[in-house]
C-alpha cells in the first residue's frame, strides 16, 4: 500500500521562466521577453530592462550545478520545456538554430547522467514573438506546419534522450489568456468565441499530428497533454449551481476530452451549433484527432466554487480564471486556494473519465520567503509551510493511488527551483526547494541556497513516500 516503486518523483520548471539568456546563441524573442508584468500586465513591443524573465534564474548558465542539486534530492524526472525561440527563432524559419538545439543536448546529457528523466514541454506559454505578431499566433493555421517542423527537430535530435513529451501546456490557458495560451496578438476584448475555438483546433490538431510522428519517429515515446486542472465545487446543492459546475467544469475537460478520445465532444457540437459557431476545418483534420494522448497531465494549485449566479458570492481573490471563493478552504499569500482533497478528487474525475495514466505536472505553493542563516551557518529558509502544503497533497495522492486505484506515474513540484511567477512576473512568488538569490529590482547574486523543504523532499523521495507517514 505505497506509491508505486517506479513512481516518477522530481519537479518542473518551464524555458521562458529560468533559463534566461533570452537573446544568447541566436535565440529569437518569445511572446514572453515582451510581458515584463505577467499575464495580467501590459504587452510590449519591445522586451523592457524591467523584464525579470529576460535573465530568469540564469538557468541557461547553471544548469549543470542546477541538475545536480536536483538529483541531490533524489530527482527521478525533471520536467523542463524547449524554448521554441531557441530552435527556430522566429517560429517560421527553414532551418534550425544549432546553437539552441546544442545547448539542449547538453541539459538531456547532464539529466540522463544523474539517473534523471526528461519529460518536455514542447510549448510553455513562449511562443515565438514573430509567431504571435506575423500570424496572430495559433489563429493562423500556418502554425500547424511551423510546428510539426520544430517537433520533428527536435524528436529527431533528442529521441534517444527524451521518452515523455507533452504538447502545450495549459491548453485551456487560450480561453482566458489568448496571448499566453496561443500566442494570439489580437487583445481579447476583440476576439470571438469562434476565434478561440478556431485556435484551439489548429493546437488539437498540431498535438494530434505531433504524437503521430512521435510515434514514427521513437517507437515507444510517449505524447501526454497538459491542462490547467482547477476543478469546480457548486456553492449550493441546488440543482441549478450543479449544472452550472457541470458546464464549467468542461471550459477544462473539453480540452482533455479531444485530446485523449480523438473527437469533439457531443456538448460542443451543440454550444457551436447554438451559437452559429462553424469552424474552418480542412479534410481529414477530425479523423487526425484520432491520434490520442498516451497520458494525461495536470497543473494543480486550487479548487474553485461556482453557481449559477456567481455575482451573489465573493470571487476569489487569487481565481485567475472564473469561480468564487470556498468558504471553507484557507488561501496562499497571492489568494490562491489551498484544497488538498480536491486533488485526490481531480485524479479520480480524470482517471474515471479517460482511464489513461495520470500525471502530476504541477503542484506547489507560491510564497514570499525569508532567507535567514541556519544552525550549519549557511543562508537558509524555514519553509514549513511548504512542506505541510505538498506533505498534504502527497498524502491525497497517496490516497488516490493506493485507496482509489488510480494510476498516477508521477509528481511534479512545481518551480522546484525558485524561478519568475507566470503570472505576475515576480521573483518574490517562490514554489522552490532552492532558494535563489535574486531579488525583486533584478539585483543578486544568483546564488542558489538550499530550503528547509529541500532536506524534507528528499527524505520523501528516498523513502517512496514512506517518510509522509511520519
Ligand atoms: C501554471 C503554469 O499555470 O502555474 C506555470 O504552467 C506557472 O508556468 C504556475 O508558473 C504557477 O503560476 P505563477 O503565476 O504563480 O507562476
Amino acid at each position: 500500500m505505497r506509491f508505486p516503486e517506479n513512481f516518477l518523483w522530481g519537479g518542473a520548471i518551464a524555458a521562458n521562466q529560468c533559463e534566461g539568456a533570452y537573446d544568447v546563441d541566436g535565440k529569437g524573442l518569445s511572446i514572453q521577453d515582451v510581458m515584463p508584468k505577467g499575464v495580467l500586465g501590459e504587452v510590449e513591443e519591445e522586451p523592457t530592462a524591467d523584464n525579470l524573465k529576460l535573465m530568469g534564474i540564469d538557468f541557461y548558465h547553471r544548469y549543470e550545478d542546477d541538475i545536480r542539486l536536483f538529483s541531490e534530492m533524489g530527482f527521478r524526472m525533471l520536467r523542463l520545456s524547449i524554448a521554441w525561440s531557441r530552435i527556430y527563432p522566429n517560429g517560421d524559419d527553414k532551418e534550425p538554430n544549432e546553437k539552441g538545439l546544442v545547448f539542449y543536448d547538453k541539459v538531456f546529457d547532464c539529466c540522463l547522467k544523474y539517473g534523471i528523466e526528461p519529460i518536455v514541454t514542447l510549448s510553455h506559454y513562449e511562443t515565438p514573438l514573430h509567431l504571435a505578431k506575423e500570424y496572430d499566433g495559433w489563429r493562423n493555421r500556418s502554425l500547424i506546419e511551423f510546428f510539426l517542423r520544430y517537433c520533428r527537430t527536435v524528436f529527431g535530435r533528442y529521441g534517444k534522450k527524451v521518452k515523455y513529451w507533452m504538447t502545450f501546456n495549459e491548453i485551456n490557458a487560450v480561453r482566458h489568456f489568448p496571448l499566453m495560451g496561443a500566442g494570439i496578438w489580437t487583445p481579447k476584448e476583440k476576439l470571438t468565441k469562434a476565434d478561440i475555438y478556431q485556435a484551439a483546433h489548429h493546437e488539437f490538431v498540431a498535438s494530434a499530428l505531433a504524437t503521430k510522428l512521435l510515434r514514427e519517429m521513437v517507437p515507444g515515446a510517449k505524447m501526454g497533454c497538459m491542462v490547467l486542472g482547477a476543478l469546480s465545487y457548486p456553492m449550493t446543492p441546488h440543482p441549478d449551481d450543479m449544472l452550472s459546475m457541470m458546464e464549467r467544469d468542461r471550459d477544462c475537460m473539453f480540452f482533455a476530452d479531444v485530446q485523449a478520445r480523438g473527437y469533439y465532444p457531443s456538448y460542443i457540437r451543440r454550444e457551436w451549433e447554438r451559437e452559429g459557431i462553424e469552424l474552418q476545418m480542412e479534410p481529414g483534420d477530425e479523423d487526425v484527432l484520432r491520434y490520442t494522448v498516451d497520458y494525461i497531465s495536470f497543473s494543480y494549485y486550487m479548487s474553485k466554487c461556482t453557481a449559477a449566479d456567481c455575482s451573489k458570492y465573493q470571487k476569489g481573490r487569487g481565481n485567475l480564471t472564473t469561480g468564487v471563493a470556498n468558504p471553507y478552504l484557507k488561501e496562499s499569500e497571492w489568494g490562491w486556494q489551498i484544497d488538498p482533497k480536491g486533488l485526490r478528487y481531480t485524479l479520480n474525475y480524470f482517471y474515471d473519465r479517460y482511464q489513461k495514466p495520470l500525471f502530476v505536472a504541477e503542484n506547489g505553493l507560491g510564497a514570499n520567503d525569508v532567507l535567514i542563516i541556519g544552525a550549519d551557518r549557511e543562508p537558509t529558509v524555514e519553509d514549513d509551510y511548504r512542506i505541510n502544503y505538498m506533505k498534504e497533497h502527497l498524502a491525497q495522492i497517496k490516497k488516490a493511488i493506493v485507496q482509489d486505484g488510480v494510476e498516477v506515474i508521477g509528481y511534479a513540484a512545481w518551480g522546484c527551483i525558485d524561478l519568475v511567477s507566470a503570472s505576475s512576473a515576480q521573483l518574490k512568488k517562490r514554489y522552490g526547494f532552492i532558494y535563489v538569490d535574486r531579488n525583486e529590482d533584478g539585483s543578486g547574486t544568483l546564488e542558489r541556497f538550499r530550503k528547509k523543504s529541500f532536506y524534507w523532499y528528499r527524505d520523501i523521495i528516498s523513502t517512496n513516500g514512506e517518510a509522509l507517514e511520519e
